[in-house]
């Protein structure tokens, strides 16, 4: 069977990471959409749990999408699937060199892994996660970046967020 793995670290999910897991979904057989932690993004907006359970239920349509966390290496869970495929979406510019490394160092940790790159789409090029945590912040409107199942919830946090400080 063939198996993708979709990672990163969706504090939010947004429009753009959902289209490349709907995406994935049409080329391989089933799909793992992996939350993990990011070393280098401090002060998350959502817990890894909270993260989960959002992006569960924003899958929920697609039967060969399932949802995991791991807080290791990507690389070393990448194992438990054998043959899977890292697929992570490639916005224009912006992620090139970042997501080159990353691809280098899985590959050098475990050499049969292979990463695989969709182009974003067009109309997801610019959008990001911190674009959406900074959108929220303002109680902007986020029904073009972000999954309708979420939008409540990531304006409820934001606004929380400003209460406590
Ligand atoms: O959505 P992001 O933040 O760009 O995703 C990056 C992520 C979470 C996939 C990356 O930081 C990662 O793989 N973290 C797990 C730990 C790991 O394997 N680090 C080595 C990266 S070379």
């Amino acid at each position: 069977m063939s198996i993708a793995i979709c990672p990163g670290s969706f504090d939010p999910m947004t429009l753009g990471h959902l289209n490349i897991v709907r995406r994935t979904s049409r080329i391989f057989e089933r799909v793992v959409v992996l939350v993990m932690v990011n070393a280098n993004k401090r002060s998350p907006m959502f817990t890894i749990d909270e993260r989960v359970d959002m992006i569960k239920r924003i899958v929920s349509p697609f039967p060969n999408v399932s949802v995991e966390t791991y807080d290791g290496l990507l690389a070393e869970y990448a194992k438990r699937y054998g043959e899977a495929v890292i697929v992570k979406g490639l916005r224009a510019g912006t992620d090139f060199e970042n997501e080159f490394q990353m691809a280098q160092i899985n590959k050098t940790i475990n050499p049969g892994l292979e990463t695989m790159f969709l182009t974003s789409s067009e109309k997801y090029t610019f959008l990001s996660s911190s674009v959406v945590r900074e959108l929220a912040g303002y109680g902007a409107d986020l029904s073009d970046f972000v999954p309708r199942e979420i939008i409540d919830e990531v304006l409820a946090k934001a606004q929380g967020g400003k209460k406590n400080g």
